[in-house]
């Protein structure tokens, strides 16, 4: 699905980027230009980001979860 049709960013864009190391809205902005037109993505982008990052952090073995998480 699309999150940002301005761009052309799709979920799946999203989320490799994320397994790339892209973690914060910032990062994955410079890399795939999302929410860099009419900004209306933003919000479902950070929440997309946000929920492939905590699928990935689970995915993570138990010696890598952070102490305060
Ligand atoms: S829909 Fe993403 S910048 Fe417009």
């Amino acid at each position: 699905m699309y999150v940002c049709v301005c761009n052309v960013v799709s979920d799946k864009a999203i989320k490799q980027a994320v397994q790339q190391g892209h973690e914060s809205f910032e990062a994955i902005q410079r890399e795939l230009a999302v929410g860099t037109c009419c900004g209306r993505c933003k919000p479902f982008a950070q929440e997309v980001i946000r929920q492939c990052v905590d699928q990935q952090q689970e995915r993570l073995p138990a010696f890598f979860t952070p102490a305060f998480a």
